[in-house]
């Protein structure tokens, strides 16, 4: 009898194999619904994953099924190869960027490629989103960086390198989501897309907001229903924008981005298109 990390090998060969002749047909039937990778179907449904070593843990964080879907569609829409994210945890959006690039990639002829950025990878969750990546046999299309993504974003501009599509879904505050925007806008190719994880946070809004109101960026899908704001939190917000109104000196935002800001209010998740590069004056400034 085999060893049981034997079987467990075959077993994922098997998966890994029946994935790709199902992912095969519904190209060739040019089929627009995602197939997500059985790992993920797995993880989605247990909420639980494995250790290197062997263990099962609880899997508490990663997007929702929609969103793994999301990412496949916008892969393949925009026939990226290249992708970088931030946030890895369990490797639930990890698997799916890595797969969908994957799957463009053999179309293409080229070859994929995942950047994921992880602070806490060995530190908070063991390892776990590298090895599920090793287990769906995605080990040379990944490249795991465990550093702050302020400190190691730098690096792949410095290097000049380029991407497709960016995810962001690291620390959630405004100044670290912004920061990690502003980077990765230097990493993307005009044309490339970047995604937006926890739209429904407020800072993550505001900065979407920013973006959408200062920086040659069209908004091309909100999904999801985060909650609405209640009414008190709608009252507050709009007597303290007729008090403001009074005290400030600059514009308030155009009608036309109002109507936009709007249209994500309650969204979940943001997929944004970079039109072209930074060419504002030295001063430029939006508000948001
Ligand atoms: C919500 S989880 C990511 C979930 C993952 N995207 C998924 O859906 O499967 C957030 C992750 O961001 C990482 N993180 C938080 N702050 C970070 C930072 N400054 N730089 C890099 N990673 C960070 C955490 O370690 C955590 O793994």
């Amino acid at each position: 009898m085999s060893p049981p990390h034997d079987n467990h090998k075959a077993g994922n060969f098997v998966v890994a194999f029946a994935h790709s002749v199902a992912t095969r047909v519904r190209y060739s039937l040019r089929m627009t619904t995602a197939v997500v990778h059985p790992l993920i179907d797995e993880i989605l449904s247990t909420r639980r994953t494995l250790l290197p070593d062997g263990t099962q843990i609880v899997a508490d964080s990663f997007i929702p099924r929609m969103e793994c879907e999301l990412l496949y569609q916008v892969v393949r829409e925009n026939q990226a190869t290249r992708g970088i994210e931030i946030g890895m945890a369990y490797g639930i959006s990890s698997l799916c960027l890595a797969d969908a690039l994957q799957q463009v990639a053999i179309r293409r002829g080229s070859s994929a490629r995942l950047v994921s950025i992880d602070s806490h990878q060995t530190a908070s969750f063991k390892r776990a989103g590298i090895h599920l990546l090793q287990r769906a046999g995605y080990d040379s299309v990944l490249t795991v960086v465990e550093a702050p993504s302020q400190l190691a974003l730098p690096e792949f501009v410095m290097r000049g390198e380029r991407f497709d599509i960016g995810f962001i879904d690291g620390w959630h505050t405004f100044d670290h989501t912004l920061v990690d925007f502003f980077f990765v806008d230097q990493l993307l190719e005009n044309g490339g897309v970047v995604v937006f994880d926890d739209v429904g946070y407020p800072a993550v809004q505001a900065c979407v907001r920013f973006i959408l109101a200062n920086r040659d960026y069209e908004l091309v899908r909100a999904i999801g229903s985060a909650s609405l704001p209640g009414a008190a939190l709608r009252a507050r917000r709009s007597i303290k924008r007729w008090i403001r109104r009074f005290a400030r000196t600059d514009a308030d935002p155009s009608a036309r981005d109002v109507a936009l800001f709007r249209s994500f209010e309650s969204a979940s998740a943001v997929v944004l298109r970079k039109r072209g590069a930074d060419t504002r004056r030295f001063d430029h400034f939006a508000r948001f």
